[in-house]
């Protein structure tokens, strides 16, 4: 709303003398001197071969021609080499305040056509327990998925589950040998079974084998199908449970194992386009391209023994996502290692033309590690599983203070949720980092207590007084007011990089922005005793909007209020 409102006041001025190119603003780097800047005028100055000395002054003089000037701006200024400095008007901030508090979405403009978009994350493996590293891409893909709703677009969630692979014919292989019927396949036996398994196989090549001829038995639904039943049932309600604490939901539960319907239809579609090869009995397709700098291997598609692979269910939920949804894009939200997986797999899809004008994009996610720099473990060294860690984020976040030996169950595991999650998603997307529970549970410091903390604290002063914000004065009344004032501005272009880039973490560095802002102008503005009632009025519609929209962002964090803290 603001940068677009100013690029336009900049244009327009700039092309009634004559340079006919779009100016944009953006926000300033130097927040000391201005609030926003342009530097298209370095572009002007090659374009039309003058001094950007010249070009800017000229530019900056018409606009303080304008006549609504006093509506949008307290100053423009030129600034050598060739910079233009914006300073807005208290009109301007607050006539926006305004429309944000008033209008849908804080006055987000809608986008005018709707694209669908298949978001593609969690993708557990059945049969093991979920632990750590299972977190972040459940995390990330549904604060993703929550971006791209908000900003008006459609998204059809999906968790892929891992369900048709080799673990799961490992667990057949000891539930056969150890005799065993469905009802003895319960959590604690599969959480017992499956390390013990992946260990023997490491050392014998021929269990290995015949688990894997357990699960092609399984994908060409031959045999041990009422087993292979239970371990999904037992698993995926475990997993169920997991996601639920960190409220993370899908749209559809599918796994692996559906798109074994759709391979065959591939299978004919490859081949109906000459792209199914033979090579040392396989069937790959080759996916180099002449300007590739790098080999790329061929996509092998079915093993010479008849099975198929990751690889191959992938290209089957492809086809089933086109026909069922033909969306405009298919997000993948995975480890950064599964990046030649993608690469094969879209290749495949283009190559072939088999997803027309879909775009398919693999969002790596960066690892979580331990202060030591490597992969999170426990102190005994064991990769921690997820029950285990959120236990001890909250006893960490239960000693920090005797007062939070009192809280609610519920509101415990909110924050919880909130120290997981902003550690997560303020970090870049696709960056590993150091999760340290001692400091992400601290009520200072960029982390979710500290969010939730400056939140209820505000909270209780709204509740206190009575306001309307569409009373609000002309008056910003000092530096810590203003700035939090031209901070909630930011509303838009934060949430818009978010959805652009699909990372979260620009809505973590906006909210805790809002957050620094409106600690400062607490402590240096005295709200309870205020006897002015104009400035009373205008502080508390601010912050009452400031706590609105913290409250939505965090929802698209997937981090809730506690009742209290
Ligand atoms: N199950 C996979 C894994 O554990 C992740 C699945 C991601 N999604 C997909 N469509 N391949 O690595």
């Amino acid at each position: 709303m603001v940068i677009d409102t100013l690029s336009n006041i900049l244009t327009n001025v700039a092309n009634n003398i004559g340079y006919s190119e779009h100016l944009r603003v953006i926000k300033s780097n130097r927040p000391d001197l201005c609030d926003y800047q342009c530097d298209g005028v370095f572009n002007l100055s090659k374009l039309y071969h003058k001094s950007p000395i010249v070009i800017g002054e000229e530019i900056v003089s018409e606009i303080n021609k304008i006549d609504d000037f006093d509506n949008y701006f307290k100053s423009v200024e030129f600034c050598k080499p060739g910079f233009i400095n914006i300073t807005l008007s208290n009109k301007f901030i607050n006539d926006c305040l305004i429309k944000m508090d008033t209008n849908f979405k804080f006055n987000l403009k809608m986008p005018s056509r709707v694209l669908t978009y298949v978001v593609d994350y969690g993708g557990p493996n059945i049969a093991k327990p979920l632990h750590v590293g299972h977190m972040r891409p459940a995390i990330v893909g549904e604060s993703i998925k929550r971006i791209i709703d908000y900003v008006g677009h459609k998204t059809i969630s999906d968790v892929h589950l891992g369900d048709i692979g080799l673990p799961i014919g490992e667990v057949i292989y000891a539930i056969k040998r150890d005799n065993l019927t469905t009802s003895d396949i319960t959590l604690e036996y599969l959480n017992k079974v499956y390390p013990m398994m992946s260990a023997l196989i490491k050392e014998d090549e021929e269990i290995k084998a015949e688990c894997a001829s357990i699960i092609k038995d399984v994908q060409e639904k031959k045999n041990y199908l009422d087993y292979w039943k239970k371990i999904c049932d037992v698993s995926s309600s475990d997993i169920k449970r997991l996601y639920k604490y960190l409220d993370v939901s899908f749209d559809y539960w599918l796994g692996e194992s559906d798109a074994y319907d759709y391979i065959p239809k591939v299978k004919e579609y490859l081949i109906s386009k000459d792209l199914l090869k033979e090579s040392n009995g396989a069937k790959v397709v080759f996916i180099n391209k002449e300007t590739d700098k790098v080999n790329y291997p061929p996509l092998i598609f079915e093993k010479s023994n008849g099975a198929y692979l990751y690889e191959s269910s992938d290209l089957g939920t492809i086809y089933q996502r086109m026909e069922d949804f033909n969306p405009d894009y298919i997000l993948y939200i995975t480890d950064a290692r599964q990046g030649l997986h993608f690469e094969q797999v879209f290749r495949v899809c283009e190559l072939s033309g088999m997803t027309k004008d879909t775009k398919l994009i693999h969002l790596p996610h960066g690892t979580i590690n331990g202060i030591d720099g490597k992969p999170y473990k426990t102190r005994s060294g064991e990769t921690p599983k997820l029950d285990d860690l959120f236990k001890e984020v909250k006893s960490i976040f239960i000693s920090k203070k005797e007062s939070n030996k009192n809280m609610s169950e519920e509101d415990i595991n909110i924050i919880v949720n909130s120290i997981l999650k902003f550690a997560d998603l303020q970090n870049g997307r696709d960056k590993d980092y150091i999760f340290d529970i001692n400091k992400f549970s601290d009520t200072q410091g960029k982390t979710g207590p500290y969010i939730l903390y400056t939140y209820l604290r505000m909270n209780k002063i709204i509740e206190k007084f009575d306001s309307n914000i569409n009373n609000l004065s002309n008056n910003i009344y000092n530096n810590y007011d203003r700035q939090l004032r031209v901070g909630l501005l930011d509303f838009e272009e934060f949430l818009m990089s978010a959805f652009r880039e699909f990372k979260p973490s620009y809505i973590a560095d906006y909210i805790y922005n809002i957050c620094v802002s409106m600690n400062s102008f607490y402590q240096n503005n005295h709200i309870a005793n205020l006897k002015d009632l104009e400035k009373l009025n205008d502080w508390i519609s601010v912050i009452k909007i400031a706590n609105k929209i913290i409250k939505e962002m965090l929802n698209l964090l997937i981090i809730d209020i506690p009742t209290e803290m």
